[in-house]
């Protein structure tokens, strides 16, 4: 999709971090935003910087992607209202560092729940009226490198980002077995300067805090990612660059993925995984 000027933009999550940089980037190309997220003071903090005058609509909208009649009313809803949905990012997430057996039954529905039914429940939702409408459009799924390299403590978080690489990767090949007009890609970002190191502040009710073990290594990851991590606009930048170019893969950190041959390589000669980051990790290699 080379021009993205009068396209319409579903945003999850575009109450902070990459979402709303994906937001106010789209704005600034003229693309239409219906921003949604969970948290209302931030939706609200949002829809102030996105009306600048001129210039196309946006609105924010409370939506919890795990509410799957949720998420299919808003596409009945964006598609009756501005004729179509071009872009579609399925960008909401959580992270809680734990090792695997300390997630309790409630937190880690949740994780699985957020950050890979919401993005099946944007699909479900989104890609038969785009499909159906015939016109150019595109999916953008965010993963991790978490979705390539299973990650110490971020078990749960690493499951849950291969399986959104999975689910990308079939979508994709669905979408090319019927030459279909739906593009899919896959942001696979490292470290960038965002909230999630303080996803746990939307836990469900009854979840327990991250303290301890856990919680220092939560503070280590927040405060190194703040040190070097990328500015949320420059991932934006990047992602809309690879709707343009139709590409599949969006990877904001490219020389992470330096110790996947050699991770593949031990996976076929059958010996025990070792940790691939973990020498780009600074945590992981103390
Ligand atoms: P963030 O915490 O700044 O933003 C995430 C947004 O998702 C928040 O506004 C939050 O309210 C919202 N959210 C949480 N639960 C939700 C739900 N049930 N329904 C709808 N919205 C919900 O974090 P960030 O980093 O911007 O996260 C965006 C995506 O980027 C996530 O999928 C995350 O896993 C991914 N990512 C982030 C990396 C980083 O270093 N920041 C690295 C790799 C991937």
């Amino acid at each position: 999709m080379q021009d993205l000027e009068g396209r319409t933009a579903v945003i999850t999550g575009a109450a902070s971090g990459i979402g709303r940089a994906l937001a106010l980037a789209c704005r600034r190309e003229g693309v239409r935003v219906i921003a949604t997220d969970v948290e209302r003071g931030a939706l609200d903090a949002l829809a102030q910087d996105l009306a600048a005058p001129g210039g196309p609509e946006a609105v924010t909208e409370l939506l919890d992607v795990r509410d799957a009649a949720a998420v299919e009313a808003l596409a009945a809803r964006s598609f009756a209202r501005w004729g179509g949905v071009e872009l579609l990012f399925n960008n909401a997430g959580v992270m809680v560092p734990r090792p695997l057996w300390e997630h309790g039954d409630l937190e880690w529905r949740w994780l699985i729940d957020v950050n890979l039914t919401g993005i099946m429940n944007g699909v479900r939702a989104f890609v038969p009226r785009m499909l159906a409408r015939g016109v150019p459009a595109h999916v953008v799924n965010t993963g991790s490198m978490a979705s390539f390299f299973a990650t110490p403590m971020l078990g749960a978080y690493s499951a849950s980002k291969f399986a959104v690489r999975a689910l990308s990767e079939a979508l994709h090949h669905d979408l090319r077995q019927i030459d279909a007009c739906v593009r899919v890609s896959l942001l696979a970002p490292g470290a960038v300067r965002t909230r999630i190191f303080d996803a746990d502040r939307n836990r469900p009710e009854g979840a327990p805090v991250i303290t301890g073990a856990s919680g220092a290594v939560r503070d280590l990851m927040r405060s190194g990612t703040q040190e070097a991590g990328m500015d949320p606009a420059e991932v934006a930048r990047l992602v809309l660059d690879a709707i343009r170019a139709e590409r599949f893969w969006i990877f904001p950190h490219p020389e992470m993925l330096a110790p996947l041959p050699e991770v593949t390589a031990a996976i076929i000669a059958g010996r025990s995984p070792e940790f691939g980051l973990a020498k780009s990790w600074k945590l992981a290699a103390e």
